[in-house]
């Protein structure tokens, strides 16, 4: 989350949830907390003999949500509603399995999706469970439920109240759009298991973010500071998946660290942002290229996040185009106008074109690390040594010896500080609070009363997390359901020499780099494994906000005081995922150890939680109209390329049927020699825009726009498949809701337009 654009409202919804909680108490309840196709499933022992044969399986899928009328997840700012789609966003899974025992199996799910989360997570569980057979092996312990980190998709599907605020809670129908999604990506990738082989090569994308909380950095001792050239990781770590049958390459994972936040706050079109661009372009580059799999997926995994952003350019003041205060990210004292700026920040289309600019950045790089990695690459190796552990942990007042020194330290429940509210260079907060400040709280006591009045942390809940002066005491909220959470997933996976650490929070550069170190170094001694490999990935599982180093903690700016459980979070993840290091051993040593504790389940409010969010009541269209009539078009001119061809169509709510693995707008091309139109672009490709616009409340009536964006050479890049000369239409796809409740499908199509190229 980058700014609680809700936080004006808790003082409301604080009142709302007593009344809520009166209904409960009246109500005698208790307070308690394609392009795939499907192959038959190949086992072979085939190749076995070699140790760096391993069963691998790739799958995608699209998780596409409610497009409108739905808070987009990530900002936290309540006035940015769906309005339509740029880019349908999808679900990947990664599947590595020991083929000699597929119980050692691992799943790497990302979503192009702000987080993965506990809500979804478990549903995703229960669907495997359900279907059984197979299906068995795969559960707690080894699904890793990571997400992109984009800020621009449709919300309501998170866990916990705090984050469901701003998006008017939580909605069924795009919480299962998310879970049916991830589980037929696991489903396809299950289907495509195969022999493989794993090559592993890391570059440096030295544009591809910045620190957006220099300030913070700079508080890690300068030594410390001395061994690393920059203030982010600019390392992308990338792993090859070849099956062996035909040397094929089925899929690459890549890890990089930068917050998807290229489209601001105010984009209200759904997209996977920088990642979901790089993704999309690298699939859509290898269409022609005999070395890939048909059924190819490429993965563009987020790592250590925390303190990094896409608007590289650095922040300034929109009103003087100064740059903003270094300490506090403030202009004349104020954080509101404070703005990162991507590479394409004076184009006036919410953040797009820098969007697609930080995406193609993340996409070169790999392609170019791809061609390197026969060279420069390493083999993973140990077929035999793939493992997982996950456990459930509550943070509350966890004691554990300082890994890093002889001290003893301990964590918290769950708080938020005051600077949470003023948010980040990337969606700064729109109130009174300044980074490392809490002057304008003190001078605005609406802030404290409503501290007050959801929870007064207690002087050890003070002392624990200070210097956290906090706003939200929100571990200590379980009224009506919990509103953030104190039990996390600690997870870690391992395939070979390559050691997984999947985290629950956003982590700063610094955290991830001392977190990597000290798995690295106690693999060797722990593990045996001579020079092991490791990769971060975050936010996975849960949300837990952020992770900072101590040092970043002290000086509190947005990612300190959005650390949920004190300065010694970041201890207490490294002292667990040591503790359970061992798990990631030989099967034989494995089962020397004591089996490994379930832990505290976290309460699943799925079923639970409040929803403001109204359904579709119905569809309407005027008396001489009908679903899909075209009511306006460009002019009927020869167009170019970066020219925009759209229509206007009498419309219905997108929600009606949510088109997964389709689409609601396609561009058609007429083949002269077959005299038939054939779909060339459909609205998962980022020039095609889908737009939904209620246009009469009582009557139901609704406009849909389709406009695409024609490619101009920027936008081709590694496009087999550029635009040719031609005749071109749009054609729209909507479903229509009648009065009786009843959904139909229709269709609109234009006549045609005329491209030369
Ligand atoms: C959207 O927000 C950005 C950042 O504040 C701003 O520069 C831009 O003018 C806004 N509007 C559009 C249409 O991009
Ligand atoms: C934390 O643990 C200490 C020692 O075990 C105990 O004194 C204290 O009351 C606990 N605090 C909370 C908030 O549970
Ligand atoms: C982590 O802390 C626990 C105490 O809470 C301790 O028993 C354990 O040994 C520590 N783990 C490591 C690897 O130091
Ligand atoms: C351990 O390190 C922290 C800084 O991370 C320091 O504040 C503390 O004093 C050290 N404790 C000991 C016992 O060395
Ligand atoms: C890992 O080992 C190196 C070399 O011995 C050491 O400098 C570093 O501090 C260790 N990292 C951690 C987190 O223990
Ligand atoms: C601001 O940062 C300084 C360190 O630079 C720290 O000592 C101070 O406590 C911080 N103040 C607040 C209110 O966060
Ligand atoms: C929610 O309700 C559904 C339908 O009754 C049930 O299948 C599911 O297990 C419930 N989920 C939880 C977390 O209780
Ligand atoms: C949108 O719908 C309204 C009412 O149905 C109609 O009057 C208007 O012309 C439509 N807008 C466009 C751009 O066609
Ligand atoms: C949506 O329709 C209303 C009413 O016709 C109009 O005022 C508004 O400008 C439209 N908004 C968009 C984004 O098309
Ligand atoms: C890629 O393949 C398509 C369809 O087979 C073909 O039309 C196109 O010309 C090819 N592109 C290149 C660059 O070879
Ligand atoms: C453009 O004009 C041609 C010729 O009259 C017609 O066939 C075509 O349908 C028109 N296209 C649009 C979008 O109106």
């Amino acid at each position: 989350m980058a700014r609680p654009g809700f936080i004006a409202l808790l003082v409301g919804a604080s009142l709302a949830l007593l009344v809520v909680l009166q209904l409960f108490a009246n109500a005698g309840l208790h307070e308690t907390s394609s392009r795939f196709d499907f192959h038959p499933l190949r086992e072979t022992r085939a190749g076995t003999d070699d140790d760096n044969v391993f069963l691998l399986g790739v799958g995608k899928a699209d998780i596409t949500g409610p497009v409108v009328e739905v808070g987009l997840n990530g900002y936290a700012d309540l006035s940015q509603v769906g309005t339509g789609l740029r880019q349908r966003i999808f679900s990947r899974a990664f599947i590595i399995a020991d083929p000699d025992d597929t119980d050692n199996t691992i799943v790497y799910l990302i979503v192009d999706a702000q987080s993965g989360d506990t809500a979804v997570r478990h549903g995703v569980l229960q669907g495997l469970a359900a279907l059984g057979g197979e299906y068995a092996r795969y559960g707690e312990h080894n699904i890793a439920l990571s997400g992109t980190h984009a800020h621009s998709g449709p919300g309501a599907w998170m866990n916990y109240l705090l984050p469901q605020i701003p998006t008017k809670g939580f909605d069924k129908q795009s919480y299962q759009a998310l879970v049916d999604g991830v589980l037929l990506s696991i489903k396809r990738a299950h289907e495509s298991l195969t022999p493989g082989r794993l090559t592993h090569g890391t570059t440096e994308i030295t544009d591809g973010n910045a620190n957006r909380s220099p300030y913070s950095y700079l508080a890690n001792p300068e030594e410390e500071r001395n061994q690393y050239q920059y203030n982010t990781d600019k390392t992308m770590t990338m792993l090859r998946f070849d099956r062996t049958s035909d040397s094929k390459t089925t899929a690459v994972l890549t890890f990089f660290s930068v917050h998807g936040t290229s489209l601001y706050e105010n984009n209200t079109l759904t997209a996977g942002d920088n990642k979901g661009v790089a993704a999309w372009l690298y699939e859509r580059s290898v269409a022609n290229d005999t070395r890939f799999a048909d059924d190819f997926v490429a993965g563009f995994s987020q790592s250590s996040v925390g303190d990094t952003t896409p608007n590289v350019l650095g922040a300034y003041c929109e009103d003087t185009g100064l740059p903003c205060r270094f300490e506090d990210s403030t202009c004349n004292g104020k954080t509101e106008l404070c703005r990162g700026r991507g590479p394409y920040f004076q184009e006036n289309d919410y953040g797009a074109k820098s969007c697609f600019e930080m995406g193609r950045r993340q996409y070169s790089a790999a392609k170019d690390l791809y061609e390197q990695l026969d060279s420069k690459g390493t083999q993973i190796v140990g077929s035999s040594s793939v493992a997982s552990y996950h456990v459930y942990h509550d943070f509350t007042n966890y004691t554990f010896p300082s890994p890093f020194n002889s001290s003893t330290l301990k964590t918290c429940y769950a708080a938020l500080g005051f600077n949470f509210a003023a948010g980040t260079t990337d969606g700064p907060g729109q109130f009174d609070f300044t980074q490392n400040s809490t002057g304008p709280a003190e001078e605005n006591p609406l802030w404290y009363v409503a501290r007050a009045f959801i929870h007064q942390p207690s002087a050890e809940q003070q002392a624990c997390q200070a210097p956290k002066e906090i706003l939200l005491d929100a571990g200590a909220v379980t009224l009506p359901y919990a509103w953030a959470p104190n039990i996390v997933d600690i997870q870690g996976f391992r395939v070979g020499q390559l050691l997984f650490i999947i985290s629950p929070s956003e982590v700063t550069t610094m955290s991830g780099r001392r977190w990597k170190s000290a798995i690295l170094n106690a693999s060797t001694e722990v593990l045996g494994i001579e020079d092991p490999l490791v990769v971060l990935g975050s936010p996975a599982n849960t949300y837990a906000h952020y992770l900072t180093t101590e040092e970043e903690y002290g000086v509190q700016r947005y990612e300190g005081a959005s650390t949920l459980y004190g300065p010694s979070e970041l201890a207490g993840y490294v002292n667990l995922t040591l503790t359970y290091l061992p798990y990631l051993g030989s099967s034989s040593d494995v089962s020397k150890l004591a089996p490994i504790p379930a832990g505290p389940n976290p309460p699943i409010n799925t079923n639970n939680s409040l929803s403001f969010i109204t359904g579709v009541v119905y569809d309407g269209a005027a008396s001489d109209q009908s679903f899909g009539d075209v009511l306006s078009t460009s002019p009927n001119v020869t167009y170019g390329r970066g020219d925009t061809i759209d229509a206007t169509f009498v419309g219905a709510n997108p929600r009606n049927n949510l088109h997964q693995e389709s689409t609601f707008a396609a561009v058609e091309f007429l083949d002269t020699s077959s005299g038939s139109w054939k779909t060339v672009r459909t609205d998962a490709d980022w020039n095609l825009i889908y737009m939904w616009n209620r246009t009469n409340t009582v009557l139901g009536y609704s406009n849909a726009t389709i406009a695409w964006q024609i490619e101009d050479d920027y936008y081709e890049i590694g496009n087999p498949n550029p635009v040719q000369s031609g005749s071109y239409r749009l054609h729209y796809y909507g479903d229509s809701k009648s009065v009786g409740g009843d959904i139909t499908s229709f269709e609109g199509v234009t006549g045609a337009f005329t491209v030369s190229v």
